[in-house]
């Protein structure tokens, strides 16, 4: 039987740095309502903003529908707590003719703390151009 490969651990992938010339697409303070049954910040939370981040920049390129096909590559790198201000930094990978690629990265910092910015992941999301019926359309200029 061929034996399974395992993904990189956390501690052996790269560095990133704070984006501190960038507006992030997205910003939020984390609520307890966003919490998981341990306290800290649910990852579907995260996943969710990941997502809508990835809209608000592929909205730049194409206005009308997009539905995210795949979202890729996610690892999460440290916990998220309460009252942390969570930035969503968006970038455009590929325009293709139907879809675009789009690198989300996320931090948070601690509003009643002075640690820095923490990494907490980073991911990529294809959002496909679609019309009324959800059928894959070009994507149009804006
Ligand atoms: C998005 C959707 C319309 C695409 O239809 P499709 O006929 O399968 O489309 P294709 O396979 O031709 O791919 C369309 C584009 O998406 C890209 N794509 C498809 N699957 C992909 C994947 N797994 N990863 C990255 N890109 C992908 C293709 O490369 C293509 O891009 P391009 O036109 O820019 O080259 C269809 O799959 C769909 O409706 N999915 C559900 C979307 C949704 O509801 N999301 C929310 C889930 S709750």
């Amino acid at each position: 039987m061929k034996k399974p490969s395992h993904p990189e651990p956390v501690a052996s992938l790269p560095e990133v740095r704070y984006p501190r010339e960038q507006i992030p697409s997205i910003r939020r303070v984390m609520m307890p309502r966003d919490t998981n049954a341990f306290g800290t910040i649910f990852g579907g939370v995260i996943l969710s903003e990941i997502d809508l981040a990835a809209a608000v920049e592929a909205h730049r390129h194409h206005s009308g529908r997009l539905v995210t096909v795949a979202l890729d590559g996610v690892v999460f790198r440290a916990p998220v707590h309460v009252g942390d201000l969570v930035s969503f930094f968006t970038e455009t990978v590929r325009i293709g003719r139907t879809s675009i690629r789009v690198k989300i990265r996320v931090w948070a910092e601690g509003r009643f703390s002075s640690r820095s910015p923490v990494f907490v992941t980073e991911a990529e999301a294809t959002m496909v151009a679609v019309d009324e019926q959800g059928a894959k359309v070009p994507i149009g200029p804006r």
